[in-house]
């Protein structure tokens, strides 16, 4: 095995580590992975106590990259002592969220790195199956997990015994169908269970009582791809990168009205407007921002005259409001209409409700409606504090947190576009008449 070079390291630029690296050509067959010195971290981990290996997480302060920004070490202590039940993890790649693709990306470039970051988050919990939950849609990323699932078992990274441990595990990739509702952790666990994703009421949360009522850890993609590169180079080392209280590089994926939309990788607590403008390439004909929504589609909108000296963390980002979820940076230019934003968001949300509460099943549908009526015709001049209204009723009142989701957008749009809203109906109204 030789040293890590680029791969989980530095990248070359010895400021912060990359996890997609298209620059090394073919990283995703395993010689090639092998030769950049891969699966080296899983064997320094299997020479560890696995108490040692979470420890090492925890203290790195690696935070999930699936939305809420959980600390990954502290979820990994939760996982009980003991081999009296089976254990499982499952790692999420169902991103179904409008406005993130960056999961697919790290997939696609380094598929090994996250095949040895579940092998080692799977040695140090002592669990014997892991699966990754991808959406069925994600055929090409399926695909290629396949291929390099079978290359790890193969080299005996993956099976009994692995790395000549007496440590044995098996991972699958399980083919969802489709469903938002299905990245929900509890909603994931019953598709692997053969059921419909119907979320489940927490507590008891997954690690008492996750897959057939087994302890079970569920992580981002994104989470676990960090793995490797934190057991090979430290907790400190990783510490060290990009914002204090949410370290390492995040994977902001752009879209909207951008010159460059795709998926950066950066430290965390990058600034908001060099993602946009250096990175992305700023704003098609020069335009102003209306509105970016800086996590993916369901978190709350920040106004295109608030963003200077923003930082995408998960701090800095609740501090003016909002939050970091999955780093899907959507941004609107100043001529768009937000009613057609927020009518294209809620169609989402409603499509995707699972219908299990009755809130969150008929609060999408009534909040589809009235921002239907308003874009067709302006709406009702108490529509704009019926939506807000219809959103707080869905919000907090759910099993799970598609109806924040559905309902963030909506509240947060119309308490700070207000103006903007209401001049957009008033002419609305005046063309349809
Ligand atoms: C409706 C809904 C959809 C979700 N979709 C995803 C998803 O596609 N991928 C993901 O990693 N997390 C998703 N989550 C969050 C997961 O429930 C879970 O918190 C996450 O996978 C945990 O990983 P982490 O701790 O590594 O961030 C979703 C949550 C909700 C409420």
């Amino acid at each position: 095995m030789s040293e890590p070079t680029k791969l989980y390291a530095q990248n070359g630029d010895p400021a912060f580590p990359k996890i997609v690296l298209p620059e090394i050509p073919n990283l995703a067959q395993i010689d090639v992975y092998e030769s950049h010195g891969g699966y080296g971290a899983l064997k320094k981990a299997l020479g560890m106590q696995p108490e040692a290996v979470t420890d090492v997480v925890k203290k790195s302060s690696l935070r999930g990259r699936g939305g809420a920004a959980f600390p990954t070490g502290l979820k990994w202590t939760f996982m009980p002592k003991g081999n009296e039940k089976p254990k499982y993890l499952a790692v999420n790649a169902d991103e179904s969220e409008p406005g993130s693709f960056k999961d697919r990306q790290i997939i696609e470039f380094n598929p090994h790195q996250l095949i040895e970051g579940i092998l080692i988050a799977s040695y140090a919990m002592g669990v014997k199956t892991a699966y990754i939950y991808i959406r069925g849609e994600y055929y090409k990323w399926y695909m290629i997990l396949e291929k390099a699932i079978a290359e790890a078992y193969s080299r005996g990274y993956v099976g009994e015994n692995i790395g000549g441990s007496n440590y044995s595990v098996n991972l699958y990739v399980h083919r969802g169908a489709g469903a938002y509702i299905c990245g929900e952790e509890s909603g994931l666990m019953e598709s692997i269970e053969g059921k419909r994703g119907y979320p489940r009421v927490k507590p008891p949360f997954p690690a008492q009582n996750g897959l057939w009522g087994n302890p079970t850890t569920i992580n981002n993609v994104e989470t676990i791809a960090n793995v490797p590169a934190i057991i090979w180079n430290g907790a400190e080392w990783f510490a060290k990168i990009g914002a204090e209280k949410h370290p390492g590089t995040l994977l902001f994926g752009v879209s909207g009205h951008v010159n460059k939309p795709g998926v950066f990788e950066l430290p965390s607590g990058t600034l908001l407007t060099d993602i946009i403008f250096k990175y992305a390439g700023g704003v098609p004909g020069g335009k102003k921002i209306k509105m970016v929504i800086p996590g993916g589609s369901s978190m709350p909108p920040l106004r295109g005259d608030q963003l200077e000296g923003v930082k995408m963390d998960a701090d800095s980002l609740k501090a003016v409001g909002s939050a970091i979820g999955t780093g899907g940076v959507i941004v609107v230019d100043e001529d768009t209409d937000l009613t057609k934003v927020l009518l294209r968001i809620a169609k989402f949300y409603w499509h995707e409700s699972c219908g299990q509460c009755t809130p969150c099943r008929e609060g999408t549908g009534w909040m589809k409606k009235i921002l239907q009526r308003m874009s067709d015709d302006g709406g009702k001049p108490e529509d704009l504090d019926l939506l807000v209204r219809v959103a707080n009723n869905i919000e907090g009142n759910t099993i799970c947190a598609l109806g924040d989701a559905a309902a963030w957008p909506v509240k947060f749009t119309v308490q700070r576009f207000r103006k903007e809203l209401e001049e957009e109906l008033l002419r609305q109204a005046k063309s349809a008449a």
